[in-house]
C-alpha cells in the first residue's frame, strides 16, 4: 500500500491489516511502548473543505506516531490562487514526506499521489471517504464482531462520498448494504458496477431498514452543495433516522453518524442522543485507523 485514496485499490488483506494495526495502537495509546514510525517525519495536511474529526484526529495521530502536522488550508497556499496540484505536488514531494488532502475533486489526490514521490492520503473527497469508513467497519467489528454477512443500512444522500465508500467496501468485505434513497439522490449505475457485490439500492425506508444490523446516516447538503439546501431539504425529507425506520431493523442494531450531524433532518434528536456513544465511539475511532494507515503507509515507503 503506497497510497490510501480509495477503498477500491484495498485488498481485503490491506483492509485487515489496517484494522488489525489500528487495534493495537488504541491499546497501545499513552504507553510508553507506542510505535513511532514517522520519527523525524513532517506530514503535510492540505484541506480545501471544512473539517472537525478528520483535521484533529489526523494532526494528533501524525504527533502520536512522533512526526509533525503542517496545517495548510487550500486558502494560504497558492493552490487556492490557481497554482496547479501537480505542481504543488512536486514542490511539497521534495520538502514533506506524506500528505494529507481534502478537496473537491478525486482525480486531485489521484494526481497528487501520482506526481508527488511521497505517501498521500485521501481525506475526503466530493467522490469518497475511505478513512471514514474504514473507522466505521473498524466500530462496527468492535461492537458487533466481523462485519461479514451483516446488513448495513445507509439512508439519506445516497449519492454523496460517504455512501460511495461504503459501496467499494461491500463487495470486499462480504457484507450486505442498502441504500435508501430518493431516487435522484440514489448512486450511479456505473459506481454499482464497479463496487459489485450485494448492494441493494431503494426509495422503500423500510425494506432497507428491515433487519438491519445497522443503520447509518449522513448529512443530506454535503460540503459543496450548500446553494442546494432548500431543494435537498425538501427532497430528502423523510429519509431520516428516526424511532419509525428503528422499528424496522434488529432490537440491537447500532445507530451511527460520521458527523457533523443535523438534528431534525438526517436524523432525529432522541435518536442521536439515544446512540450518541456509538456515534462518539465512531469519531474517536477515525484517531486509531487513521494511525494504521500512515503506520502502514510509513512502513511500505522505508528505503
Ligand atoms: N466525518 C468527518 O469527516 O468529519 P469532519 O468533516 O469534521 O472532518
Ligand atoms: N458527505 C459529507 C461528509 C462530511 C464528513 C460531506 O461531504 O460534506
Amino acid at each position: 500500500m503506497k497510497h490510501l485514496l480509495s477503498i477500491e485499490d484495498l485488498t481485503v488483506k490491506q483492509i485487515g491489516e489496517i484494522l488489525a494495526l489500528a487495534k493495537n495502537l488504541k491499546a497501545a495509546r499513552g504507553k510508553r511502548s507506542h510505535p513511532q514510525p514517522l520519527k523525524g517525519q513532517t506530514w503535510a495536511l492540505i484541506f480545501a473543505k471544512y473539517s472537525t474529526r478528520t483535521r484533529v484526529s489526523f494532526e494528533v495521530g501524525i504527533r502520536e506516531l512522533g512526526g509533525r502536522a503542517m496545517f495548510l488550508s487550500n486558502n494560504d497556499i497558492q493552490l487556492g490562487r490557481g497554482e496547479p496540484i501537480v505542481d504543488t505536488a512536486r514542490v511539497l514531494g521534495r520538502m514533506v514526506h506524506g500528505c494529507v488532502i481534502r478537496t473537491f475533486h478525486q482525480k486531485d489526490v489521484v494526481d497528487f499521489a501520482a506526481t508527488s514521490g511521497i505517501p498521500t492520503i485521501n481525506a475526503l473527497t466530493d467522490d469518497e471517504h475511505p478513512c471514514q469508513i474504514l473507522a466505521d467497519i473498524f466500530t462496527i467489528e468492535e461492537k458487533l464482531g466481523r462485519i461479514q454477512k451483516k446488513v448495513v443500512c445507509f439512508i439519506g444522500d445516497g449519492a454523496c462520498n460517504v455512501p460511495a465508500s461504503w459501496m467499494l467496501a461491500a463487495g470486499k468485505l462480504g457484507f450486505e448494504l442498502r441504500i435508501a434513497a430518493p431516487r435522484k439522490y440514489q448512486p450511479s449505475a456505473n459506481l454499482l458496477k464497479r463496487a459489485g457485490g450485494k448492494v441493494i439500492v431503494t426509495d422503500d425506508r423500510a425494506k432497507a431498514a428491515d433487519g438491519a444490523d445497522v443503520i447509518y446516516s449522513d448529512t443530506w447538503i454535503s460540503m459543496g452543495k450548500e446553494e442546494e439546501e432548500a431543494q435537498r431539504l425538501a427532497e430528502l425529507d423523510g429519509y431520516q433516522i428516526n424511532d419509525q425506520l428503528l422499528a424496522h431493523a434488529k432490537p440491537k442494531a447500532l445507530v451511527m453518524h460520521c458527523l457533523p450531524a443535523y438534528r431534525g433532518k438526517e436524523i432525529t434528536n432522541d435518536v442521536f442522543e439515544r446512540h450518541a456513544e456509538t456515534i462518539f465511539d465512531q469519531a474517536e475511532n477515525r484517531l486509531h485507523v487513521q494511525k494504521a494507515i500512515l503506520a502502514l503507509l510509513a512502513k511500505a515507503w522505508r528505503r
